[in-house]
């Protein structure tokens, strides 16, 4: 899937580019289907919110379940940073769900992503991103992610090492720098239904509150990294802070409904 020049252009200068509805249906409920048994797993990849048993995030998942591991080389998630990083080189630095699970999903603080990768992981520069699929509807209700449109462009901020909030560490962003970058860029929550994608820049200001609703707000990420610009340092696991750096090899675009077909005879 390649992106427009304009489509570029909006994220160069905002951080971030919403694309609905460009996973299919059926494309979306062969994913799904996959969740239940990877959110029912007891391995150190899944990870539970703090004082509850309800998933937070599962880690690594391309290595341990067939359907994400091909979700992981597809090529309408792959391209988009191929074309924003300008490299055919890229490696998969992290890949998560986020279960944001109904009434139990906590909040994610306000953050830059690479303030941890270069804290923890000692990534030289922020030639990365996120690339998310909404594998369930995110709506007003149900935590969206939020962004400070062009935050991207300051920099890496300030950051302290959050170890008590949540039960994922995270470097975070004091109240008062967020107050004075709402003032400036506002908040944004892109919302809509499975299938629909948001990619952003790692240096991008972003946060999710929790989820009081009915409706887990499930988001799967890939975080792309250029393979010249792998991690230094190996202090995380490397399920959070992948050490293999070969670089993404992307398959057909139809692989997901030809595994449907093959594996499950699923309508496709
Ligand atoms: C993240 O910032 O890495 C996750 C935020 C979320 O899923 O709400
Ligand atoms: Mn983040």
């Amino acid at each position: 899937m390649k992106l427009t020049p304009d489509q570029i252009a909006t994220f160069e200068t905002e951080g971030y580019l919403f694309l609905p509805n460009v996973f299919s249906a059926d494309e979306m409920a062969l994913l799904t289907g996959e969740l239940p048994g990877i959110f029912a797993q007891n391995r150190p990849e899944v990870i539970r919110e703090k004082g509850s048993n309800a998933p937070r995030s599962a880690f690594y998942v391309q290595t341990w379940n067939e359907v994400f591991g091909m979700v992981a080389r597809h090529p309408r998630l792959v391209e988009p940073g191929v074309q924003l990083l300008g490299s055919d080189k890229l490696y998969m630095h992290q890949f998560k769900i986020n279960a944001k699970a109904a009434f139990d999903g906590a909040v994610w603080q306000w953050h830059q992503d690479y303030a941890t990768w270069f804290n923890d992981d000692d990534m030289p520069t922020p030639r990365a991103m996120n690339i998310a699929l909404f594998l369930a509807e995110a709506n007003e209700f149900n935590g969206p992610l939020m962004f400070i449109p062009r935050s991207h462009r300051l920099g890496r901020l300030e950051a302290g090492h959050d170890v008590t909030t949540t039960s994922y560490p995270l470097w975070t962003i004091d109240n008062d720098t967020i107050q004075r970058l709402v003032e400036q860029g506002g908040i944004v929550a892109p919302k809509g239904p499975p299938g629909s994608m948001l990619l952003f820049h790692g240096n991008l200001v972003h946060a999710s509150g929790s989820n009081l609703t009915p409706w887990s707000r499930w988001i799967l990420y890939l975080s792309l990294n250029h393979c010249d610009n792998a991690i230094r340092r190996f202090k995380r696991a490397t399920w959070i802070a992948n050490r293999d750096f070969t670089p993404i090899d992307m398959l057909p675009d139809d692989c997901l409904l030809a595994y449907a077909r093959a594996h499950r005879g699923a309508a496709a």
